[in-house]
């Protein structure tokens, strides 16, 4: 029988040198897109699938990201006290009560492999999905968050799955670049992927983002992987050794992905996010306007 997807796993150890001097203190999943930090985006995508368990591989320098989960005595008294009641809730709905968080410290920071691999005592025999903050993903109203496309693939097919997207030639050496064959609509059957090709030698143009669903078996393969691009324990790896044993499928998911580990990509995110938020939105479509209007004279 498939089982439902219960768990998370957001690898949060980075270092986030792109964005320095801004994370030299605070960990670039906490970067806010309007009002939010990115990594609270990412949990409401996992809660948004039914997930309910959410484990964190942190390292030094996150301690933010704990605290933003938790309680927050002092502000919420202060703020009670107030008569803000709005803030309040805001400040006390940043997860379901029915969620739970889990942090598990990685030591040295030996790859988006290894980092997976630490969360192996808390998944156990179960299949877990994985994501990585800095891939925003939005969708338009009326479709389902990307995860939540996901796990509904996962319990029909009871497959490890990779959210794909196609990438310019030029940008292969960003991302893991999977070769794979029709399968079902928006899905394909992962036939090779590698990580990082340079694009002269990528088998094709169509690139992972940061959601993966898979089985606990991966645990298996990451255990037992040499360090691949980068001088890294790569995920990538792990999923490659992992398709000798069983499938493993490519999906185009419905949305869109902006690339928060870069700072064009940060400023287009905010942008959109800006123009769609209740408090921001129509305030700053009339300002982008006026300023259209300035750089189009
Ligand atoms: C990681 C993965 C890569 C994937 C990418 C998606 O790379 O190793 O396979 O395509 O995330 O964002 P990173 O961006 O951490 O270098």
């Amino acid at each position: 029988m498939i089982k439902k997807i219960k768990k998370a796993v957001f690898p949060v150890a980075g270092l986030g040198s792109r964005f320095l001097p801004a994370t030299k203190a605070q960990p670039k999943e906490m970067l806010p897109i309007v009002d939010k930090p990115l990594i609270h985006y990412a949990v409401e995508e996992a809660v948004a699938a039914g997930i309910t368990e959410m484990v964190f591989i942190t390292g030094r320098n996150k301690r933010a990201i704990e605290d933003h989960f938790d309680k927050a005595y002092e502000l919420e008294a202060e703020l009670e006290a107030a008569g803000k009641q709005q803030l309040l809730d805001i400040v006390q709905n940043v997860i379901p009560k029915n969620v739970t968080c889990i942090f598990i410290r990685q030591s040295a920071p030996l790859g988006l492999g290894h980092a997976v691999l630490c969360a192996r005592p808390v998944v156990g025999e179960e299949p877990f999905a994985v994501l990585l903050a800095d891939d925003f993903m939005d969708v338009a109203t009326g479709v389902k968050p990307v995860m939540a496309q996901m796990t509904d693939v996962y319990e029909r097919e009871g497959m490890s799955l990779l959210a794909v997207q196609d990438v310019p030639r030029s940008e292969t050496k960003q991302y893991g670049i999977v070769s794979a064959t029709a399968y079902q609509q928006d899905l394909e059957r992962v036939n090779a992927i590698v990580e990082k090709p340079k694009p002269e030698e990528a088998p094709s143009t169509l690139a992972v983002v940061g959601r993966y669903v898979l089985n606990n078996r991966i645990f298996d393969y990451l255990e037992n992987l040499g360090r691949g691009a980068g001088g890294e324990i790569q995920l990538t790896d792990g999923i490659a050794a992992l398709m000798q044993a069983e499938s493993v499928l490519a999906y185009r998911y419905q949305g869109q992905r902006y690339d928060c580990g870069s700072k064009l990509g940060y400023l287009k995110a905010t942008v959109a996010m800006g123009l769609k938020h209740a408090e921001t939105g129509p305030a700053f479509t009339e300002y982008l306007r006026q300023l259209e209007g300035v750089y189009s004279k």
